[in-house]
């Protein structure tokens, strides 16, 4: 079932966060599925602008559609990742999403704030909520690459001013992660002061962390083992994600992770199957690994189990 965002919130906000996942393909889809099912977990279900046009938009959303047929037990929001103004009014206008990101975070302060207002008052004229950007995440998204020295953290007087005067329903702020699979260097990790600074002037308001895949050190060696060359990678410490939930983060987003499953699986399945073309046989096994990790960080997250009580939320908001 295909819930509001902002009712996934409400039910998790300082208890647990809520897992968003990115999905490109049909194989990721009923990992995901199946992951949230085992584990008993909402979660929200994201395509990224990339990802709209890997195939067509119209494949995603009818496998998210179909993926609603297949799991009827599954309670999920839709969202649109890192969207910019026409992608992000595109979705608004489909009906099809329950909330849409708008990421102008690269923009001045000004700036920001103009663009997603314009895309507040569109997409709340709709009923579907809207999660805005502020401070400078590091690392790689789409077309967009920020170095090290240009990441800046979210200000919390800042945070306070753009809510107030942009109407977002959450945003993602930047407090220590990265895009990608090259996040830290050394022993870096979540800034859970700049976390508590932030919620102390956004009470009860749902904050979201980009760049949150914990980069596994054993998939790594995996790949790398299986041919691969990711040497160095490292991610956040998903025991993080539940202290970072209970100040007010309630939507943790992770796609390097399953890219990286998908690799290990791949990687190996042809290395030891040198004879092997047929996809579906390393398909399979990518779909049963995927749900599995699906499930293990719905288990960090604090979502794993809340599925019975965040649907009786849903269904007492009518
Ligand atoms: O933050 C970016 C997400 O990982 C989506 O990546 O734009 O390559 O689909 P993508
Ligand atoms: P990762 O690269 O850490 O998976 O972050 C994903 C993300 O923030 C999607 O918006
Ligand atoms: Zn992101």
């Amino acid at each position: 079932m295909i819930v509001p965002t902002s009712t996934l919130f409400e039910h998790a906000y300082g208890k647990y966060a809520v897992g968003a996942y990115n999905i490109n393909n049909l194989e990721q889809a009923m990992g995901l599925f199946r992951g949230c099912i085992d584990s008993q977990a909402p979660f929200i279900i994201q395509i990224s602008k990339g990802a709209r046009s890997y195939t067509d938009k119209r494949m995603l959303e009818a496998i998210i559609r179909a993926a609603d047929v297949i799991f009827p037990e599954a309670l999920f929001a839709v969202h649109l990742d890192h969207g910019d103004e026409a992608t992000a009014l595109e979705c608004v206008e489909s009906g099809f999403y329950s909330s849409v990101m708008i990421d102008a975070s690269h923009h001045s302060f000004d700036e920001n704030v103009a663009i997603t207002k314009r895309v507040v008052d569109a997409a709340h004229a709709r009923g579907i909520s809207v999660e805005a950007e502020l401070g400078m995440l590091g690392g790689v998204e789409e077309d967009i690459q920020v170095d090290e020295k240009n990441v800046c953290l979210t200000d919390p007087d800042e945070a306070l001013a753009f809510v107030k005067a942009t109407g977002c329903d959450s945003l993602a702020c930047a407090i220590g992660t990265s895009h990608g699979a090259f996040k830290f260097s050394g022993q870096q990790g979540i800034h859970f002061d700049r976390v508590k600074a932030i919620q102390e002037l956004l009470p009860n308001y749902p904050l979201v962390m980009h760049g949150s895949s914990s980069v596994p050190q054993d998939e790594v060696a995996r790949i790398n083992e299986a041919g691969g060359d990711i040497r160095g990678s490292k991610g956040v410490d998903p025991e993080q994600y539940l202290p970072a939930a209970l100040l007010g983060v309630c939507k943790v987003n992770i796609d390097t992770d399953g890219r990286l499953v998908w690799t290990r699986v791949h990687r190996e399945f042809f290395r030891d199957k040198p004879g092997e073309f047929d996809l579906r046989p390393p398909g399979k096994v990518f779909m049963a690994e995927y749900a599995k990790f699906i499930a293990s960080r719905n288990t960090y997250l604090g979502s794993a189990g809340q599925l019975e009580g965040a649907r009786a939320h849903a269904v007492s908001k009518g």
